[in-house]
């Protein structure tokens, strides 16, 4: 949008340096709302969708959102007082001690061998904060954490959505590096990264988003002990706090044996160095309720930060009390109803539960990852790589930008072969591809998509 007319207006001129940057960027809803009208193949919805029959028992042959099958059951009889009052501003008491004993659940740490690790996890963390959705648990640490021009470092293959927050409404700055070097997860490129903000800012923040939106990359255990190591090796040499956000926007779907089944969170909150994670989680595709706007902000704390056990409970409350000051003075609090029914899913139906019947679409959606990477190793083209993929909704497609453009092969893509998928163009980063949402795409008409997209490559 060029925002001609609203520049020329005494309303802009009021606005504040926010007012003036703040955009909605037109990408993903701009090829979105194309592929809608014009695509007969639709790869651009990032939510999972099916035939209700190959989820639900005794589901309709309609092609719907998934969903966890009891969710109907939960949203009828709720009480009155389920669904009218505020909830409390951090969320309500009894779903933020819930999502804590999921998130132990989630370590998978063996109660047998792992014992200590499970008493240090479940007493070194923060008590979830509920915020409105991942996005908002993002925005808020990102608000927590960077002030105006401060860095934050992010591999350069990302949810479009950071930029957003990061740059134009926090005004801070993202130093971006080569998400791969070799098909592996450039290490350098991460080293050198810490090494430059390391020299112009007293502390160090970072990103990490694994399953990844776009690329679909979950480290593998090798990969994540050479991550941990850099950062290690960053705090010993530099003395400098280092923050990781993590985000674990889609952690349940990991779908390749060799990588990391858990979020790289458990390994950093084990830590006893300054490298403080922030595990950003929710139910928007854990319990693939994408309207429920619930999201969870957790922070892994030091031992070594306190003499005692009260110190620790002051010190938790202290943070409580932090993020509690950002929710009331942006959101006040989260929306009542979805906490309700995300309780009565936990107490009623119980977390073994939750896996095993979400376990129907992951293994859905499985299927579908390794039918479309199948696929595509059926295309013989110099001009094309596929990113390391292993899991999340995604996996994209790398151009080689001398051959097209990635936003004139998504329009050709469309125009000619009725096929939709975002395109990802960014010059100065060495982006140029297309994301493919195979989340959204039924198994079947995964060969024909690939298809066109390889007829449509020869083309040119
Ligand atoms: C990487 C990543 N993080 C966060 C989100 C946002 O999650 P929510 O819908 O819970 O705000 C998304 C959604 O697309 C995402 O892809």
């Amino acid at each position: 949008m060029e925002f001609k007319i609203i520049k020329k207006t005494p309303l802009y001129k009021a606005f504040s340096e926010l007012g003036k940057r703040i955009v909605l960027p037109d990408g993903i809803f701009y090829w979105s709302g194309r592929a809608k009208k014009e695509a007969e193949l639709i790869g651009t919805i990032g939510a999972a969708f099916g035939y209700e029959n190959d989820f639900i028992d005794g589901g309709r042959s309609e092609w719907v959102p998934c969903y966890l099958e009891d969710i109907k059951n939960y949203t009828q009889n709720l009480e009155i007082t389920d669904v009218v009052p505020y909830a409390s501003i951090a969320g309500l008491p009894e779903i933020r001690e819930v999502w804590k004993k999921w998130i132990v659940k989630k370590s998978f740490y063996d109660e047998n061998t792992d014992k200590e690790k499970i008493n240090k996890l479940k007493k070194y963390i923060t008590t979830p904060l509920i915020t409105s959705g991942v996005t908002n648990g993002i925005f808020l640490t990102c608000a927590m954490f960077l002030n105006h021009n401060d860095y934050i470092i992010s591999p350069n293959k990302r949810w479009g959505n950071y930029d957003n927050i990061i740059t134009k409404f926090l005004n801070a700055k993202i130093k971006s590096f080569d998400f791969f070097k070799n098909n592996k997860f450039s290490i350098q490129g991460l080293r050198d990264s810490i090494i430059e903000i390391s020299d112009v800012q007293e502390k160090i923040v970072l990103i990490f988003n694994f399953p990844n939106n776009p690329t679909g990359y979950v480290p593998t255990w090798e990969e994540a002990e050479n991550i941990i190591e850099v950062l290690r090796e960053a705090q010993n040499s530099t003395g400098k706090t280092i923050v990781v956000l993590v985000d674990d926007a889609y952690e349940p779907y990991v779908y390749k044996d060799e990588v990391m089944n858990r979020s790289i969170f458990y390994n950093l909150q084990q830590l006893d160095q300054n490298i403080i994670p922030i595990k950003l989680d929710g139910i928007t595709k854990e319990l693939l309720m994408y309207g429920g706007r619930i999201g969870f902000v957790t922070m892994g704390l030091k031992p070594k930060w306190v003499k005692n056990d009260d110190e620790l409970e002051i010190l938790k409350s202290e943070i409580n009390n932090k993020l509690e000051g950002v929710n009331r003075s942006t959101i006040s609090n989260c929306n009542h109803l979805y906490q309700a029914i995300t309780y009565k899913i936990f107490t009623e139906k119980g977390m073994d539960k939750i896996i095993s019947t979400r376990e129907k679409v992951r293994l859905l959606l499985k299927a579908r990852y390794e039918k479309i990477n199948a696929e595509l190793t059926k295309i013989d083209s110099p001009d094309i790589s596929i990113d390391p993929n292993s899991g999340g909704f995604f996996l994209f497609v790398n151009i080689n930008p001398k051959k097209i453009k990635a936003s004139e092969f998504a329009d050709y893509l469309l125009r000619k072969y009725k096929v939709g998928v975002i395109p990802i163009e960014k010059e100065d980063a060495n982006i140029n591809g297309i994301r493919i949402a195979y989340c959204s795409i039924d198994l079947k008409q995964i060969p024909e998509f690939i298809k066109r997209i390889n007829s449509a490559l020869n083309d040119f």
